[in-house]
C-alpha cells in the first residue's frame, strides 16, 4: 500500500510539475515558474492594457485584435498612468538599453503582467510570449495566465523565412497570415521570392510587360517531374505596387523586415518571354517555363548587355523604392553557361574586360549590379553561387548548396544566411511515404530541429559572420495555402528554436512535449498543419 501511494505521489508531482512548465516556442532564455495564487486573470472589459510609449501601439494592437479573435474578448488601451492600478497588463518601454536590442523581460503575477524592453521590438516578442501563456482551448472567462518571470532575447539577428510566389502564386491575404505565422515565432525577415522561371510577380511601372506576360503561364506540368503532361491552363497573378506597399506595412507593423528577390542573370524566362531582347537569343520566341527544374537548353539568361543593365537598373529603382529593407535579395543561382559561351557578345565582353571565362562574367554581372544598389545606400545578398568568380565586396551569402558557400564567405568576413537544403528546404518531404506531391527529398522534423547554424569549423572570430539562418519554402509542388501551411508547420516551430533559443536549451524530446500545446494554438487559429507526427 506504502509503495502504491508513493507511486502515486510521483505520479501527482510528475502532473504538478509537468503542468507548471508553460509550452513556450520558442524556449525562452530564462524562465521561472510562480505560484498558482499568483496567476493573472485577463476579465473580458475590466482587465486594461497599458503603453508607456505610443511606439508600443503595434504590440497593444496585435495583442487587442488576437484576444478579440480568439476568444472574443474585448481589451480597452490606456496610456494613463496609475501606479496602484490593479487588473492591468502594462507595456513598457524603458530608458536604459538592454544588451540585446530585441531583449525583453515578462512578468506575470495575480496584479499585473509586466512587459519591458528598451525597444518596440522587444515588447512585441514579449507580446508573443503573453499569447502563449493563453489557454488554448479556454471556453470561459476570466483567462488564467500562469505566473512567471521571463527574460528572453534571441540567439541569431537574422532570423529569416522564405516564400516562392514564383511557381505558385500567393494572394495578399495569405501573404499577410504568411507574415503573422513569422512574427508568433518571433522571426524578423521575410523573403520575398518575387520572380523565377516560373511568372513574374512584382508590377514594374516602366516595365509593364514584366506582368502584362510574364506574370502569366500557358500552362503546368502536372504531377512530380518529369510529370504526367500539362495541365494548359492558364496560370498567374501579381502584387500591384499599392498592394506591396500594403504587406510591407503590415510587417513592418510585426518587426518583419521584407527582402525581395529580384533573380538574375538566371532563372529569368518570365522576363525574356516579356523583353527577348535581353537575352543571348533574341530572334528565337521564349515563354514563361511551365515545367519545373533547370534545363541548361531551355533556360536562357540574361545577355549582360548595357541594355539589359539600364534594364535591371529601372527595376531595382522602383523595387528600392518600394521597399525600406537595406537589403535586396539579386538571386545568383543556377545560372547556366551554355548561353554566354554561346554568345559572341560576352564573348567579346570576357576578353575585353579580361575575365577568365563565364564564371568570371557571372562575378562581373554580379559585381556591377551591386555597385547600383550600394550607390542607393543598400547592400545586396545573393546564393552561395556569387562566391564563383569572386564575392562582390559587400555582399551577403545565402548558402543553399550545404554550408561550403557559406564557410568559404564566412572566411572572406561576409555576412552569411545559412539555409542549406538538407535541413532548410521545408519543401521536401516531411515523412519518407509523405501522403502528397512533394520534391523528391526528405526533411524530418528532428532534422531542422538539431541543425546547427554556425559551422564547427569556423573559428569564434569568423563564427561572427553567421548572420543567422532561414528556412525556404519553394513552391513547385505548393499550389494552395493549406498545402503551404502543412509543409511549414510544425518545421517552423522547429526553425525558430534554431534560431532564437540558447544552443544549450535545445532539446528535441522536450520540444516535442511542448510541440502538442502549441498545436492545441494551431487548432484554434485553423492553421492546417501536418498532423502525421503524431501517428508515427
Ligand atoms: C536555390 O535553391 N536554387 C537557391
Amino acid at each position: 500500500m506504502r509503495i502504491l501511494i508513493s507511486i502515486i505521489s510521483t505520479l501527482l508531482l510528475f502532473q504538478v510539475s509537468r503542468a507548471q512548465l508553460p509550452s513556450l516556442i520558442p524556449q525562452p532564455v530564462e524562465m521561472t515558474i510562480g505560484k498558482a495564487s499568483e496567476n493573472f486573470s485577463i476579465d473580458n472589459r475590466s482587465t486594461q492594457l497599458f503603453i508607456s510609449d505610443n511606439k508600443l501601439k503595434p504590440a497593444a494592437d496585435f495583442f487587442i485584435n488576437y484576444i478579440k479573435k480568439y476568444y472574443n474578448l474585448d481589451l480597452s488601451l490606456t496610456t494613463a498612468t496609475d501606479l496602484n492600478r490593479k487588473n492591468v497588463i502594462n507595456l513598457t518601454l524603458t530608458k536604459v538599453a538592454d544588451p540585446n536590442p530585441e531583449q525583453y523581460a515578462l512578468g506575470v503575477s495575480s496584479k499585473s503582467v509586466n512587459i519591458r524592453s528598451s525597444s518596440a521590438t522587444g515588447v512585441f516578442y514579449g507580446i508573443q510570449t503573453l499569447i502563449q501563456l493563453l489557454p488554448p482551448n479556454a471556453k470561459a472567462f476570466p483567462l488564467q495566465v500562469q505566473a512567471v518571470t521571463i527574460t528572453d532575447y534571441p540567439r541569431f539577428a537574422y532570423r529569416g523565412m522564405h516564400l516562392d510566389v514564383s511557381r505558385h502564386f500567393f494572394d495578399l491575404s495569405f501573404v499577410k497570415k504568411y507574415i503573422d505565422y513569422l512574427a508568433i515565432h518571433k522571426l524578423n525577415y521575410f523573403h520575398w521570392h518575387l520572380t523565377d522561371d516560373h511568372g513574374w510577380r512584382i508590377e514594374i511601372k516602366k516595365h509593364p510587360k514584366l506582368t502584362q506576360i510574364g506574370a502569366w503561364r500557358a500552362g503546368t506540368i502536372i504531377g512530380l517531374y518529369p510529370g504526367n503532361g500539362n495541365d494548359g491552363i492558364r496560370y498567374g497573378g501579381y502584387y500591384t505596387q499599392e498592394e506591396v506597399k500594403e504587406v510591407i506595412r503590415y510587417a513592418a507593423e510585426r518587426y518583419i523586415t521584407i527582402i525581395p528577390e529580384i533573380e538574375m542573370p538566371g532563372h529569368s524566362m518570365a522576363v525574356l518571354a516579356a523583353y527577348p531582347e535581353l537575352s543571348t537569343t533574341p530572334k528565337l520566341p521564349k515563354k514563361v517555363a511551365e515545367t519545373w527544374g533547370i534545363f541548361n537548353k531551355f533556360n536562357n539568361v540574361l545577355l549582360p548587355s548595357e541594355q539589359t543593365f539600364t534594364f535591371l537598373e529601372e527595376v531595382l529603382t522602383e523595387v528600392m523604392d518600394l521597399f525600406p529593407s537595406p537589403y535586396i535579395h539579386i538571386g545568383g543561382d543556377e545560372c547556366s553557361k551554355i548561353w554566354w559561351k554561346q554568345s559572341a557578345f560576352s564573348q567579346q565582353l570576357i576578353k575585353e574586360k579580361g575575365l577568365k571565362n563565364e564564371t568570371g562574367l557571372q562575378s562581373y554581372f554580379i559585381h556591377r549590379v551591386e555597385k547600383f544598389v550600394n550607390s542607393k545606400g543598400k547592400t545586396i545578398i545573393g546564393w552561395d553561387e556569387i562566391l564563383d568568380g569572386g564575392l562582390a565586396p559587400n555582399a551577403i551569402v545565402m548558402s543553399w548548396r550545404g554550408e561550403k558557400g557559406g564557410i568559404a564567405a564566412a572566411k572572406q568576413k561576409h555576412k552569411v544566411i545559412m539555409t542549406p537544403e538538407n535541413f532548410m528546404y521545408f519543401n521536401h518531404a516531411q515523412f519518407l511515404k509523405d501522403d502528397s506531391l512533394t520534391a523528391a527529398k526528405f526533411l524530418p522534423l528532428a532534422n531542422v530541429y538539431n541543425y546547427e547554424p554556425v559551422p564547427a569549423e569556423l573559428s569564434s572570430a569568423e563564427a561572427k559572420y553567421i548572420w543567422g539562418a532561414q528556412g525556404n519554402l519553394w513552391s513547385e509542388y505548393i499550389s494552395n495555402p493549406a498545402k503551404a501551411e502543412y509543409m511549414l508547420f510544425p518545421r517552423l516551430d522547429a526553425l525558430s528554436e534554431v534560431l532564437w533559443s540558447p544552443k544549450a536549451k535545445r532539446n528535441f524530446s522536450n520540444f516535442q512535449q511542448r510541440l502538442k500545446q502549441q498545436l492545441r494554438r494551431y487548432d484554434q487559429m485553423g492553421i492546417k498543419y501536418s498532423k502525421r507526427y503524431w501517428e508515427n
